[in-house]
């Protein structure tokens, strides 16, 4: 028999260092019925309650308490009737039954909906053995007939493994799924069903050469799931009025964007096409860990946060490019007419510096400090001699913060790249064409001998049903989620740190409930609160966590 034990790492440096230190091993019991769940007979979207593998777990919570649990496991479920590609089209279930000796009864807990995407690429759970185990692209004999071959000058080197995206120019990186691992294990040890959805993405290629999995099919595919689980309810275990999303960087964008534009009618045609379960795709909560989003809009923002920072190489990026950028970000963000949280007004490219300072950065390096033993702390002042300390709290300037964090991640434009070498013009690719430009300012400075110089005429919606802030401004969308978890780490240059904030200002705006911090000198990625959205969870659906 084997055994599966999870440990999660504890407090602060749960994040990066939980990643490294979670072990797995499971065991299947042997009273299980159908290991394969499925769909039944072909195109059923009736999940089978009969259909799963028991398990066992060990979870260690963020206090370092070990809970044994154990839990039925429903493997890879075709959630349309007309999959283009079932590897990545399925998900898994996990629901508990047993948490350290005393049965439970997850009929009405709230369900985790747990992506595993990055860096836009495609992620499949078909190949996973028991919770948590869904991630990328599966390499080896998972490897999908669609792994692309690149084939632009710019160095698109995606490679439909299950290593993550080459860097290319930008500096793209995948999330590695290890914050996504601690939060699933710990919703299940807290009661709660966990459902992992697998999702096209965008390196996918078949047979006649066309990329299938761009833009706009991991959000239709994520919105086929929450139909499957709705549509199912009664027959999945848990409370399907509460559906929490939850997801890293482009999968944290994916989550954002699944709440914001729950039952929006701009995907229903798309959503037929997969032969999605006729149900509502609206969910209840999102939690998005550093999402890489409002992409027509990020070369601005990236230039107007990281802009005066070298990158990597120590020097600077060309600063026509840059300031040119910069000036986009100030139209757009007095466009947006967002308000700040915490009574800050109106925000603009400005003011923008000192809101992150008062509103997020501030407070992330005081929690950080207080965290501290006094010797601890104090070492880490003479350290970082731009911080103020006093009376318990930390000051400092935007500038001086800037240099703390070194050097940037990406060249310029962050991402939509003159050479068309950024992940993100290749989630803009469409049919045969592996990478495409989807701004007028990247269109107009292509190298690659786009003779247009224009953006094709069908990118605009694509964008739309691509962006979250479509949404969240303007005319909002009524049935999004009204919860909202965001979370970044102070040190995180994929991206501007406006994205996080502008999703927050613009969810609380509308009234909803927002809770977005900032982890103090952490990455990309970072997790180092996951007991914390646990709580959560509990608190806004109520539903006692064990
Ligand atoms: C991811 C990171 C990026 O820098 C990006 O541009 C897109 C996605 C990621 O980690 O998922």
């Amino acid at each position: 028999m084997k055994r599966r034990t999870v440990v999660l790492g504890i407090g602060a440096t749960a994040g990066a260092a939980a990643v490294g230190g979670i072990a797995l091993t499971a065991r299947a019991d042997d009273s299980t019925t159908s290991p394969s769940g499925g769909t039944g007979s072909s195109g059923s979207l009736v999940f089978d309650p009969e259909g799963y593998t028991k398990l066992t777990t060990t979870v260690t919570d963020t206090a370092g308490d070990e809970h044994a649990v154990t839990y039925h496991f429903w493997k890879a479920i075709t959630y349309v009737a007309e999959p283009v590609d079932a590897t990545y089209q399925s998900l898994n279930v996990s629901v508990p039954v047993e948490i350290d000796g005393v049965a439970v009864d997850a009929r009405n807990a709230p369900i985790l909906l747990a992506n595993s995407v990055g860096g836009y690429m495609p992620s499949s759970v078909a190949d996973a053995t028991g919770i948590g185990g869904g991630g990328m692209t599966p390499g080896g004999g998972g490897a999908p007939s669609g792994a692309p071959t690149g084939g632009t000058t710019g160095g698109d080197t995606a490679t439909g493994s299950a290593a993550p995206t080459a860097p290319g120019a930008n500096g793209n990186t995948n999330a590695t799924g290890g914050a996504l691992a601690s939060n699933q294990l710990l919703a299940l040890a807290a009661g709660f069903v966990v459902v992992e959805p697998g999702a096209r993405g965008r390196t996918l290629k078949n047979s006649a050469g066309e990329y299938y999995g761009v833009a706009p099919a991991a959000i239709v595919d994520l919105k086929a799931a929450v139909r499957y689980v709705r549509a199912n309810k009664g027959r999945i275990p848990g409370d399907t009025e509460r559906i929490v999303s939850a997801g890293t960087s482009a999968g944290g964008a994916l989550s954002a964007l699944l709440g914001a534009s729950g039952d929006s009618p701009l995907y229903d045609r798309l959503l037929r096409e997969l032969g999605a379960a006729d149900a509502s795709d609206a969910i209840f909560a999102t939690g998005a860990w550093c999402p890489i989003t409002d992409l027509e809009h990020a070369d601005g923002a990236y230039e107007w946060n990281w802009g005066d920072n070298a990158t990597s190489s120590g020097a600077k990026v060309d600063q026509t490019v840059s300031k040119a950028l910069r000036g986009q970000f100030a139209e757009y963000q007095a466009a947006l007419k967002l308000k700040g949280l915490g009574g800050f007004g109106a925000l603009n490219a400005r003011n923008y510096d000192e809101y992150l300072v008062r509103q997020y950065l501030e407070p992330s390096a005081t929690a950080y400090l207080t965290a501290l033993s006094d010797s601890a702390r104090a070492t880490y002042l003479a350290a970082n001699t731009f911080i103020t300390w006093k009376n318990g709290r930390a000051t400092f300037s935007w500038a001086d913060f800037l240099t703390h964090v070194g050097a940037r991640k990406k060249s310029v434009p962050a991402f939509d790249a003159f050479d068309l070498s950024a992940g993100e013009n290749n989630l803009f690719g469409k049919g045969t064409t592996l990478s495409r430009h989807f701004t007028a300012f990247g269109a107009k400075n292509d190298t690659t001998g786009l003779t247009s110089k224009r953006v094709a005429s069908d990118l605009p919606e694509t964008l739309r049903l691509m962006n979250p802030m479509t949404f969240l401004t303007g005319k909002a969308n009524p049935a999004r989620s009204k919860h909202w978890w965001i979370r970044l780490g102070t040190k995180d240059s994929d991206t501007s740190h406006t994205v996080s904030a502008n999703l927050a200002a613009a969810a609380n705006g509308l009234g909803d409930e927002v809770s977005h911090t900032y982890y103090w000198d952490e990455g990309h990625g970072a997790n180092t609160d996951p007991g914390d959205f646990i709580a959560w969870i509990a608190r806004i659906s109520g539903h006692k966590a064990r």
